[in-house]
């Protein structure tokens, strides 16, 4: 019922709407209209109420509340479920569980906040509110080698979001980082389920300092609120990473990854560049060259030899 008064203020736009308008409109009673306007209140809808006129939705919350994001999202698979938390251990955990019970593809998970938030290679991520913390579970059809190639997708809808939504110069940072001048923003952490030859489901799990406080956030870190000192919606951020996930997923899923390679490597901050990679326990330094046709990094190492990097983490040295 919520849901569907916020529909209607939403449909009417910046008009007011009488308690009997809603009460028609809905077949409930008055009392009942009046209950359900107190507890979106405590949610966090700025809702006036004016004497002969009605009621007028003013703001919404930023929060992320699953049906202010389903709200005009234009996708069939991504985001259709939606689990949110004010708190958690991590989103990813409850994706795996989520989807090890069967859960759909497409379903997605939301935190305000991570108590135990997962980074790469056993790090810690730091997630405090105001940060983005989603986990979406796929379920592909593809080999456990291919993994590194989602990462990549996820990366490329988080790059475009950033920029469309702020105009910000969002880059991907090979194989799990978007960079903002030269500074991260966002972490990827993909986690999978796998036979030897078969994935059962992905989860990818997406870490956004968005409107962090940046004073909190580690060195070389930046977030969205510090790049444009100003806040953003997250909400209408996890939309759009939603939308661009099932478009550049549906690509991938028609074309293989050589159809998206060429938009990862035109935003690509590492191709160009100096690095040193840290592969499994080997260290290597050289220039980045390509990113190959099942999204490996390769480098020119000061041999000359060109080295393949399937998987990495990756520092730009200059
Ligand atoms: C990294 O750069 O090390 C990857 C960080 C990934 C963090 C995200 S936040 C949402 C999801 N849940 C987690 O526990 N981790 C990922």
């Amino acid at each position: 019922m919520d849901t569907k008064i916020l529909d209607l203020f939403k449909k009417h736009g910046n008009e007011y709407l009488s308690g009997e308008d809603i009460s028609r409109k809905l077949k409930i009673s008055r009392a009942a209209v009046w209950k359900h306007i107190e507890k979106l209140r405590e949610i966090g809808y700025d809702i006036e109420a004016m004497p002969h006129l009605g009621y007028k939705l003013k703001s919404v919350p930023d929060k992320m509340i699953p049906d202010e994001i389903r709200y005009g999202l234009n996708t069939r698979i991504f985001g259709k479920k939606i689990y949110s938390f004010e708190s958690t251990d991590s989103t990813n955990k409850i994706a795996y569980d989520l989807a090890s019970r069967g859960a759909d593809e497409g379903v997605t998970v939301l935190a305000e906040q991570q108590k135990k938030g997962k980074g790469r290679l056993g790090r810690i991520w730091i997630s405090p509110p105001g940060g983005i913390y989603m986990s979406c579970i796929i379920r592909p059809d593809i080999m456990p080698n291919e993994i590194q190639e989602f990462t990549l997708v996820a990366a490329l809808s988080v790059a475009d979001s950033i920029r469309g939504l702020t105009g910000l110069e969002a880059q991907i940072k090979w194989p799990n980082d978007i960079l903002i001048n030269r500074k991260k923003v966002c972490g990827i952490l993909t986690e999978m389920k796998a036979e030897s030859d078969r994935i059962d489901f992905i989860i990818l799990g997406i870490g956004i300092n968005a409107n962090t406080n940046e004073k909190i956030l580690p060195q070389r870190a930046t977030s969205l609120k510090a790049e444009l000192k100003g806040r953003i919606s997250r909400v209408e951020l996890v939309r759009s990473i939603l939308f661009n996930l099932e478009k550049e997923y549906g690509i991938f899923k028609e074309k293989g990854f050589k159809g998206i390679r060429d938009e990862i490597k035109n935003l690509s901050a590492t191709l160009g560049k100096r690095v040193k990679v840290t592969s499994y326990d080997r260290i290597y330094e050289g220039e980045a060259m390509d990113i190959d046709e099942q999204g490996a990094l390769i480098l020119r190492l000061d041999t000359g030899i060109m080295q393949r990097i399937l998987s990495g983490d990756v520092v730009l040295v200059r």
